[in-house]
C-alpha cells in the first residue's frame, strides 16, 4: 500500500524538464556549447516517470543511452529552439523542471558558409540568449510549479535566491562545485535545495538518482503543490 502510493505519488501531473546543453551555430560546422551532459535532467525524468507523471523533455544535444519511448520527447539545439518548444507546451504543464544549462550568449551572426581562417585576428560578436526560465515564469499560472536550477562558484546561496526570486521559482536548487565530487560530468552531486517560503534542505553528497528523488520529495512538500 505504502509502496504503490509512493511509486504513483505523480500520477496525473503533467511534468516539463529542459535539460542538456544548448548549442549556438557560428557557421554551418561549428557551435559555442558547454560541458553540461544532461545526467541530472535525465535522472529527474526516469524518477518523474517511475512515480507515475506524463514527462514532457526539451533537451539539447546529449550522448546518453537510455529507452526514449517512455517519454514526450523533444530535441533542440539553440536557446532559442528550447524556448518555442518550451512555450508551446507550457500551458499544459503542473510542473517544469529548468534543469538544461542554456547558452546565456549567441554569435550574434550566423555565417551561412564556414568561415575561413586568415592572418588576422578574430573577435567574436555575441548576441544574449532567452531566458527561457524567466520569460516562463511571467506567465506561470496559480497552481503551476516551477524548479530552477543554479551553479555557482562564488557566493552560492545568495546567488542562488536571487534567481529564485527573479525568475519566480518556487524552489531552486543549487549545485556547488565547491563540495567535493560534485559537477556536470560526474554521477554524484551535492545541492542544496531554497523554497521561495525560505524553507531550505542540504543532500549529502549522492548519486543524481537519489537527488532526483530528493528533488521530486521537495516538490512535494511545496506549498505550491496541490
Ligand atoms: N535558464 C534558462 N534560460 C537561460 C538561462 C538560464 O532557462 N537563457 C535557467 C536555467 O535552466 C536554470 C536557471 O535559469 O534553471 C539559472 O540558470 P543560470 O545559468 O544559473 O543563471 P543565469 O540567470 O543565466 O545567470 P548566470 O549564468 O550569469 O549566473
Ligand atoms: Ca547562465
Amino acid at each position: 500500500e505504502k509502496h504503490f502510493s509512493k511509486l504513483q505519488d505523480f500520477q496525473g501531473k503533467k511534468v516539463m524538464i529542459t535539460m542538456g546543453p544548448t548549442q549556438e551555430a557560428l557557421d554551418p560546422v561549428r557551435f559555442i556549447s558547454n560541458h553540461s551532459s544532461g545526467k541530472m535532467g535525465l535522472a529527474l525524468a526516469k524518477s518523474f516517470l517511475a512515480r507515475g507523471a506524463e514527462v514532457y523533455v526539451i533537451s539539447g544535444p546529449i550522448s546518453l543511452k537510455f529507452d526514449q519511448s517512455k517519454f514526450h520527447w523533444t530535441d533542440v539545439h539553440s536557446a532559442k529552439e528550447m524556448y518555442e518548444a518550451a512555450h508551446k507546451i507550457h500551458g499544459l504543464m503542473d510542473i517544469c523542471v529548468f534543469a538544461a544549462a542554456v547558452a546565456d550568449y549567441a554569435p550574434a551572426e550566423v555565417a551561412k558558409e564556414k568561415i575561413k581562417k586568415n592572418d588576422s585576428e578574430q573577435f567574436l560578436k555575441l548576441k544574449k540568449n532567452v531566458d527561457i526560465a524567466l520569460e516562463l515564469g511571467k506567465i506561470k499560472q496559480p497552481g503551476q510549479l516551477h524548479v530552477g536550477f543554479a551553479l555557482e562558484t562564488e557566493e552560492g546561496e545568495k546567488n542562488a535566491n536571487a534567481k529564485l526570486d527573479k525568475k519566480n521559482f518556487d524552489l531552486i536548487v543549487l549545485n556547488s562545485m565547491r563540495e567535493s565530487g560534485a559537477g556536470f560530468k560526474l554521477d554524484t552531486n551535492k545541492v542544496h535545495i531554497y523554497h521561495s517560503s525560505g524553507r531550505s534542505v542540504s543532500s549529502e553528497i549522492a548519486t543524481k538518482s537519489n537527488i532526483a528523488e530528493l528533488i521530486l520529495d521537495q516538490i512535494k512538500s511545496s506549498s505550491v503543490w496541490v
